[in-house]
């Protein structure tokens, strides 16, 4: 299989309060998006990168790991499924799509390892890391508990999600045909008819998204690297 890691960096972060875009905060020296890239690129499994990045973005040719090559670019688009769909239109054709929030840098090796190795993959069966909701959860109406939901079978989208790249094309282009908002791979692939296997995946790999989640991440990623 011919594995090609996605990652949709074009987002513009506005609830990350900063001037910058979040991928470009720095985390123990590193700008987000280079740990993300490195995690990667390094991979023994992934062939190569191609990353979605912002038509005005001016920051991303600075950074040396721009010139690795196993790293190409696409231009992003206004909605995630936008860049994941033009980066998808680059790949050769049969390969297998390993996608991945350019926002998530505490991804661990090992995880992205088992969910490559996830059996019984097909072009109509794909896999993504996941993990159970731990906290109770309440749905509210007005500033008002409604009722409590069922927690036992809620899980965390997390990613990488991996799925074979010319179905998870079709599959955004019939979502996009629809209407359908949609924030994720796997949402695409249900909607698409297609199943997605949930593999259990570290919760520390979370996507940093406020300002309280950089100290968090920052804990992970030293955590990973000792
Ligand atoms: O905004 P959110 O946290 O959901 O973004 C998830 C990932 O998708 C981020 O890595 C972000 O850079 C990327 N993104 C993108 N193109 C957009 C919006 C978000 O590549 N138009």
């Amino acid at each position: 299989r011919h594995i090609v890691a996605v990652v949709p960096a074009a987002g513009i972060g506005t609830r990350m309060q900063s001037d910058i875009p979040k991928q470009y905060l720095t985390l123990h020296g590193k700008t987000i998006l280079e740990h993300t890239l490195e995690r990667l690129s390094s991979h023994s499994l992934v062939d190569s990168v191609v990353v979605a990045i912002h038509p005005d973005d001016r920051l991303f040719f600075n950074l040396p790991i721009s010139r690795h090559v196993k790293i190409s670019t696409v231009t992003g688009g206004s909605e995630r499924s936008e860049s994941v769909s033009n980066a998808l239109q680059a790949l050769p054709h049969d390969s297998w799509a390993l996608v991945h929030d350019a926002a998530r840098p505490c991804v661990c090796q090992k995880d992205i390892t088992r969910l490559i190795d996830t059996e019984d993959l097909s072009p109509t069966i794909g896999a993504i890391l996941a993990s159970p909701v731990s906290d109770t959860l309440k749905r509210g109406s007005d500033g008002y508990v409604s009722d409590t939901v069922d927690r036992s079978q809620l899980w965390r989208a997390l990613t990488p999600q991996f799925f074979h790249a010319h179905t998870l094309l079709n599959a955004y282009r019939q979502a996009h045909l629809n209407h359908l908002t949609v924030t994720d791979e796997a949402s695409a692939m249900e909607l698409a008819g297609h199943k997605v296997k949930l593999i259990n995946g570290h919760a520390g790999n979370i996507k940093i998204t406020h300002p309280d989640d950089l100290s968090l991440a920052a804990f992970y990623l030293q955590q990973e690297s000792d």
